[in-house]
């Protein structure tokens, strides 16, 4: 199967094109692009140097897969015209993910979405969404949510490079650049994307309509989120809170978790990970798994992954190599 990778110079791309070194279902060397910026930009594959061109109509002729992670303009600008060609388009953006007819997709949820699919678009999740719906979906198929409240502690890598060399800047005492409302060094920001008439922010609003889609459900599943940038470099964190349609103890919640595939839940309730810990690892790690003490059918815990690979990088990976036949 032939590859593109658009947004090849940004974080995300290049994280997919290190996954991708290790998939053998990829023909020959991925298709680097990018906008005029990046072009001629060198990026190493497989040993090799792979030069970066700039997207244009003919960029996608004879691609199987396109994976796209450049930003919502340029996805909806070329999405149709990789798609068009007859590439199937994985979205890192969120152009896509609200459109009925493209499947937004966690493989270890719904998969079997993507199953004869050959052209098209089909939308990753937000990074946020994708770890806390893989916590609770056990949870979803033990015996139904009724709610579920999120607050996110997000790194800043979640926000490109840009946001990655300004934490670094502050962290030099540089004085604060435009990407973050409020200076990020030794701060937390409860503030993520543009904000929206109801008083939340478009981040927090992404987790409530994406969650509810992954999980296959309506607007009866009752959803909070309060999204927090954090300066963490990598690697984002949420305490989340479920209610669950009846009665759920902590052991029944570990044992509907535990197998489930990209999940890892620590056996102890004072157990957790920490982004630091989940850097490099393509698996969602649930901690601090505790009964609300106010509510038999409430749970708390505390999930940790890495934004950059399960947050969106592997998860594309893993929705290609669901296309191409292929169990990476
Ligand atoms: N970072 C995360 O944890 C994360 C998680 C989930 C989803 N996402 C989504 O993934 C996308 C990329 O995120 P990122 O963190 O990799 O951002 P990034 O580091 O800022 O990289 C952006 C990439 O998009 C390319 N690009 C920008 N404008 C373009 C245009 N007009 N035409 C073609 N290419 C263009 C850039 O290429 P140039 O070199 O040419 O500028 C660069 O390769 C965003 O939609 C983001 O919301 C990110």
């Amino acid at each position: 199967m032939r590859v593109a990778v658009l947004g090849a110079t940004g974080l995300v791309g290049r994280t997919m094109l290190r996954l991708l070194e290790d998939c053998a279902w990829v023909d020959g060397e991925p298709v680097a692009l990018a906008s005029a910026r990046g072009a001629g930009t060198v990026i190493t594959w497989r040993g090799r140097g792979i030069v970066c061109r700039e997207v244009n109509q003919d960029a996608f002729a004879g691609i199987g897969i396109a994976l796209f992670s450049a930003g919502g303009g340029p996805s909806r600008r070329w999405a149709p015209v990789a798609a068009g060609a007859g590439a199937v388009v994985i979205d890192n953006s969120s152009a896509w993910r609200q459109e009925p007819a493209v499947p937004l997709v966690v493989p270890e949820i719904n998969g079997g979405l993507v199953a004869g699919l050959r052209a098209g678009i089909i939308a990753n999740p937000n990074c946020s969404t994708i770890q806390v719906a893989l916590a609770v979906a056990p949870l979803e198929r033990a015996c139904g949510l009724a709610e579920v409240h999120v607050a996110t502690y997000q790194a800043v890598s979640g926000g490109g490079q840009r946001a990655v060399d300004e934490l670094g800047r502050q962290e030099a005492g540089q004085p604060c650049g435009d990407v973050f409302p409020r200076p990020i060094a030794r701060n937390v920001i409860p503030a993520i994307g543009g904000v929206l008439p109801d008083g939340s922010y478009e981040e927090e609003a992404k987790v409530v309509r994406e969650l509810r889609r992954i999980l296959g459900r309506g607007d009866d599943l009752k959803v909070t989120c309060t999204a927090v940038r954090v300066p963490v470099l990598n690697g984002h964190a949420a305490a989340v809170r479920v209610v669950c349609r009846a009665p759920l103890d902590v052991a029944a919640a570990r044992a509907a978790m535990v197998g489930w595939p990209g999940l890892e839940v620590a056996t102890g309730s004072h157990d957790y990970a920490t982004p630091r810990e989940v850097d490099g690892r393509t698996i969602v790690h649930v901690g601090r798994l505790r009964q609300d003490p106010g509510n038999e059918c409430g749970l708390l815990c505390w999930v940790v992954a890495d934004n950059l690979l399960k947050g969106a990088a592997w998860n594309a990976v893993q929705i290609a190599g669901l296309l191409a036949g292929s169990v990476t």
